[in-house]
């Protein structure tokens, strides 16, 4: 399949990667580029379907490099177990919004669906971004940080389309 948004996507991130990027530079890129991809289906108020599918790629690979690369991680710490514990769960709501939009066949519900998946995405990020990094880097050093986005990196290319 060709997705020259996830390659661009991937070229860019490579390009952070050789700056030293940290796994939060990474998550944070990938964040951003999902919430353009969200913005172009809402914006215009109709079901795109290579675009949806763009979001679910994108997704899902984000979420299985987060779930088996960083929460593990996080979740054995005192400090950012809760909040660990809330991501996987946030994820695993996700997971179902995006299996009922592959469920349906009006266009109309899979657009409100894909609404919800936005704003649920949205709510995750924020928390991410704004409390579990933040005590993340409390828990990981700055070498952990490098090298667990690394991992992630390798885990993508072997997973990209
Ligand atoms: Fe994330
Ligand atoms: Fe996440």
């Amino acid at each position: 399949m060709e997705s020259p948004v996830l390659q661009d996507e991937l070229r860019r991130e490579q390009e952070k990667l050789r700056d030293n990027a940290t796994i939060y530079d990474i998550l944070k890129l990938e964040h951003k580029d999902v919430k353009r991809l969200f913005k172009q289906i809402i914006d215009e108020e109709r079901y795109q379907d290579n675009i949806y599918n763009q979001i679910r790629t994108a997704l899902q690979i984000h979420m299985a490099g987060e779930e088996k690369l960083l929460y593990p991680r996080l979740e054995n710490n005192e400090e950012t177990r809760l909040l660990t514990l809330e991501s996987y769960e946030e994820h695993e709501v996700s997971k179902k919004v995006m299996n009922d939009i592959d469920d349906t066949n009006d266009n109309e519900a899979k657009l409100a669906k894909i609404k919800v998946l936005s704003e649920t995405i949205d709510m995750h990020v924020e928390e991410e971004e704004g409390e579990l990094f933040k005590k993340a880097k409390r828990v990981l050093s700055d070498e952990d940080e490098r090298e667990i986005a690394r991992q992630f990196m390798s885990e993508k290319m072997n997973k990209l389309p």
